[in-house]
């Protein structure tokens, strides 16, 4: 058996820690690195996972030779320049979603992709889950036949995430729709083929977040640098002619004090479907019955491990990226489009 594949991760604090099993039980794969700037971070980490190359400067992780996967999770506005870094140094590289703010930033990481001959793969774990395996090998059998329609959401009550790294342009690009619309997004897209979006009617609010003593079940108080939206809604029209309505929120007085409702619709000539339900709708009309068939879900895992060890099994089998970066970059022009549709209060060509 080959040498195994030697892994650096840069960014080593909240969703690092769900990636880290995934690298030790892959056959492919040795955990030998981490980078973060927080020195007390890495050190902390470091001593936890038995990691003892330890790099305060990301950039020196990305330069050692014998790196071959870096596995970017820091905040989002360092995902593009620590990835192209990472490309050009000739490593494969697996990123926290979303896979950078701007479709302008994956543009460029698509291309610094190509010029390296690696693979670039944006770490969506909610396709590893295995209800939505399940879901997914049925619809890319035809249980729904064409899928014309579907709703999608993903809301909190109050689940505002309060540190800078999420509730500023500056280090997150934006808020609900890039940190969690990304999730249901993807999915849905995923769900319905990659169908090519056309347009987008969008609009963000921040109605909550603004009123006196505003607060997140999830980060307490909400800070002054907030400066991003707390709920989103949006019509896509797509290429096929299916369409989409989607929302996506961290704080609406909804259902669910804690954790969220993150729910799809999907609506085939053949047959509808519910995530995480599972459920297919079908109608015959020969017997005028309508049946309801639950799914089982034949895989168990943890998505964030096994998200993991897939990229590690694409790179070792010449396989293409598990997550590819062209869907990530429809997922993205969707959300740049919504917040421009918002803005302009008008339907945007993407
Ligand atoms: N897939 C999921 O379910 C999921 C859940 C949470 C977060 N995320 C994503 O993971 C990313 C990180 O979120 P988090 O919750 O882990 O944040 P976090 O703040 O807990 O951890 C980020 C770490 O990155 C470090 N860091 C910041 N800038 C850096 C840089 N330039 N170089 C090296 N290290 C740097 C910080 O010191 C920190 O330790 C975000 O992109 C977020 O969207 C994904």
């Amino acid at each position: 058996m080959a040498a195994p594949l030697k892994v650096g991760v840069i960014g080593v604090r909240g969703i690092a820690r769900t990636h880290f099993p995934g690298w030790k039980e892959s056959p492919h794969t040795e955990m030998v690195a981490f980078a973060d700037i927080n020195a007390d971070v890495l050190k902390a980490q470091g001593e936890a996972q038995g990691v003892t190359r330890l790099y305060e400067s990301p950039e020196e992780l990305i330069a050692a030779p014998d790196i071959d996967i870096i596995d970017i999770c820091t905040p989002n506005a360092y995902h593009a320049p620590l990835s192209i870094a990472a490309l050009k140094a000739g490593k494969h590289v697996i990123c926290e979603k979303p896979l950078a703010p701007t479709p302008a930033d994956i543009l460029q990481m698509i291309e610094a992709r190509n010029a390296s001959g690696k693979l670039l793969m944006t770490a969506q774990h909610f396709r590893f889950d295995g209800a939505a395996k399940a879901l997914k090998a049925e619809i890319d059998g035809g249980a729904l036949g064409d899928v014309y329609h579907a709703r999608s959401w993903m809301l909190r009550r109050s689940g505002a995430p309060t540190s800078a790294g999420f509730v500023t342009k500056q280090h997150a690009g934006g808020g609900p729709c890039i940190d969690i619309g990304v999730h249901i997004l993807d999915l849905t897209l995923w769900m319905m083929g990659n169908p090519k979006p056309v347009t987008v009617t969008g609009i963000t609010q921040d109605k909550l977040s603004k009123l006196p003593g505003a607060f997140s079940n999830w980060g307490g108080p909400i800070p002054d640098f907030w400066d991003v939206e707390e709920f989103a809604a949006a019509f896509v029209r797509f290429a096929n002619g299916a369409t989409l309505v989607l929302e996506v929120s961290w704080l609406l007085n909804h259902p669910k004090t804690h954790g969220e409702d993150m729910q799809m619709w999907l609506y085939g000539d053949k047959g509808g479907a519910h995530w995480p339900d599972n459920v297919l709708l079908t109608t015959n009309n020969a017997t005028k019955q309508h049946l309801d068939t639950q799914l089982q879900n034949k895989e168990g895992g943890e998505p964030h491990a096994k998200e993991c060890m897939a990229f590690a099994e694409a790179i070792v089998s010449g396989a293409s990226s598990p997550v590819p970066p062209e869907q990530s970059l429809d997922v993205i022009t969707i959300l740049e489009g919504l917040y421009r549709s918002g803005a302009t209060g008008r339907e945007v060509v993407l």
